[in-house]
């Protein structure tokens, strides 16, 4: 049986219209964000990307955004949307937690969405690991936490806020937390946004 730390899990869904968390839009989230108060732009990875909506829209506004996602009908789909669109995003198949061997620092920013609730839970850490990693120094993560519940089978994982603020502070620390305006009306009330920055590690 395949998990969810497998890329056949996640064509299995692919395949058989089980993509429940597709919007066909970028995530309203972002887009509020980048239109308001826009992070510096620079190299932005975003894991988990799927269909990439969020790929192609951060490369549109001037990010030099890469999406990265294991799973192959994923990378197909969304390389298939990029060119449609003429966009030149580029969607590596690669599964997220082999990043920091060959993109340690790399990264001016990440925007994450909808991965850290598809992952394994017991892999929380090593996923902050990761991003950790990738990120140069002062660098940002931009996160739109979903779903925010105490309990629940997934994927999506329940996601609570406690455990954000424990598992991601330090190596983050956190400018900014809200509840997003728009959320897509089937994740109203469960969607948290966060602004963090990289900090160095006390000596
Ligand atoms: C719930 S979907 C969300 C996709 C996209 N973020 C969105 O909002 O439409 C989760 C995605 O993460 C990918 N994924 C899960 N674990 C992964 C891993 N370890 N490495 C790369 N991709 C992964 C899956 O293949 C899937 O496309």
């Amino acid at each position: 049986m395949a998990t969810v730390s497998s890329p056949e899990f996640w064509n299995t869904l692919y395949a058989h219209h089980g993509d429940g968390w597709e919007l066909g839009q970028p995530t309203p989230a972002l887009v509020d964000f980048v239109e308001s108060t826009p992070p510096p732009r620079g190299r932005v990875a975003v894991p988990g990307c799927g269909r990439a909506h969020d790929v192609r829209y951060l490369a549109r506004r001037g990010y030099d955004a890469v999406g990265f996602d294991f799973s192959d009908a994923a990378v197909v789909e969304a390389r298939a949307l990029a060119r449609a669109e003429g966009s030149t995003a580029p969607i590596e198949q690669r599964d997220i937690f082999t990043l920091a061997r060959d993109h340690a620092n790399a990264f001016e920013g990440l925007w994450e969405y909808t991965c850290f609730c598809a992952i394994d839970p017991a892999r929380r850490a090593e996923y902050v690991r990761v991003v950790d990693a990738i990120l140069k120094p002062g660098g940002w993560l931009l996160a739109c936490f979903y779903p925010v519940r105490a309990y629940g089978a997934g994927p999506p994982f329940p996601v609570r806020r406690e455990e954000v603020a424990r598992l991601f502070t330090p190596p983050f620390r956190i400018e900014r937390a809200f509840v997003p305006l728009r959320s897509v009306s089937r994740r109203q009330g469960q969607e948290w946004m966060v602004l963090a920055r990289k900090v160095a590690a006390p000596a």
